[in-house]
């Protein structure tokens, strides 16, 4: 896994471990009559601890941590029901993730994975990411081997199929793509009991994707919209890294860094989230450039203040 904060297992508590339907325990049947504490089962399952650092990591995105808070309820009810005997049936859990780059489209799969895992719906919970290039081949009988290798890898998890609508391509009926397409709908249809797939990409053309794909369009059961971000969450995401990565603003530097954003976000190929991490991995050079340069004493409050000239000498201020 990522290895992320919050994503540690925790550790066992007194007496017997709960049953882990994810390592294949089955979870002990139940009398009709019984009883079941929903909260306790929630906190058996681990799921609450993906759940919280979802919201606590990620700002904003709303709609999506309540659609995964509805998966995860669905799944924990399912859990309970078939201790009494009650078969509802696997859901189909298969999803697109529309949103323009950066809106943190692979960050919520990665996680959505640990939750499926933790939930008992798939057995390992890893996220394989792949784009067209790893499922076609460019020669007759090479794509059938590349995608069924992608799709053993991925058995067990989430595939996470990025530009997803690149596997089709309207103006040639015999590219590749579209024996790739063939074996992931089967796939999709009958192994659904130990794999998720995630399409995700532009909104406008996974619509047109799916108009000429219905095969793949009815076996998504989800469709999740990632919008671009606010100027006031792009602040708090640049804070959140910063934070996490041991830096702080000096005042000063505040308008500086919200005059950034905002010229930033005006300018060509902005990327939302990913825009931001990289402006603060370049204000992190300039502020190691600086310090060194200066070449005198630092202190700890030197090491992790970014000043205005941090920032002022990006481009999007020329
Ligand atoms: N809401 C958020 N809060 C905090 N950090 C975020 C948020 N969304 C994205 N990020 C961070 O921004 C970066 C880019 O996110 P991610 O790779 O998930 O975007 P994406 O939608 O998959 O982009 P692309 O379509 O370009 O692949 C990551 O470092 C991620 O941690
Ligand atoms: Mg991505």
């Amino acid at each position: 896994m990522t290895g992320r904060p919050g994503f540690g297992m925790r550790p066992a508590e007194n007496g017997s471990p709960a049953p882990d339907p994810a390592a294949g325990e089955p979870l002990a049947p139940l009398p009709p009559d019984a009883r079941v504490d929903l909260a306790r089962e929630r906190s058996d399952a681990q799921a609450d601890e993906v759940l919280d650092a979802l919201d606590a990591d990620l700002v904003g995105l709303a709609p999506v941590k309540t659609r995964i808070r509805e998966i995860a309820a669905l799944l924990l009810v399912d859990r309970v029901r078939a201790r009494f005997g009650i078969d509802s049936g696997r859901p189909n859990l298969h999803m697109c993730f529309t949103g323009s780059p950066g809106t943190g489209k692979t960050t919520v799969a990665v996680r959505l994975a640990e939750l499926l895992h933790r939930l008992g719906y798939v057995r390992k919970g890893h996220l394989v990411s792949v784009t067209r290039d790893d499922l076609v081949g460019q020669y007759v009988g090479h794509t059938a081997p590349k995608t069924k290798e992608v799709l053993k890898r991925a058995m067990g998890g989430v595939l996470f199929i990025d530009e997803a609508y690149y596997l089709y391509r309207a103006e040639n009926e015999r590219d590749y793509g579209q024996e790739a397409i063939e074996i992931l709908l089967q796939v999709m249809e009958n192994q659904r009991d130990d794999l998720v797939v995630v399409l995700a990409g532009y909104k406008d053309r996974m619509d047109s994707f799916f108009a000429s794909n219905p095969g793949m369009s009815s076996r998504i059961a989800h469709h999740i919209d990632f919008p671009d971000y606010e100027p006031d969450e792009l602040e708090a995401i640049g804070r959140l890294m910063m934070r996490d990565e041991g830096y702080t603003l000096a005042p000063e530097t505040e308008p500086v860094f919200r005059a950034y954003l905002d010229r930033r976000r005006a300018r060509p190929r902005f990327a939302n989230a990913r825009s931001v991490r990289n402006a603060i991995e370049r204000a992190r050079l300039r502020h190691a450039s600086r310090l060194v340069a200066e070449s005198g004493e630092v202190d700890r409050a030197a090491l992790t203040t970014l000043l205005p000239d941090d920032f002022l000498a990006s481009r999007v201020f020329s």
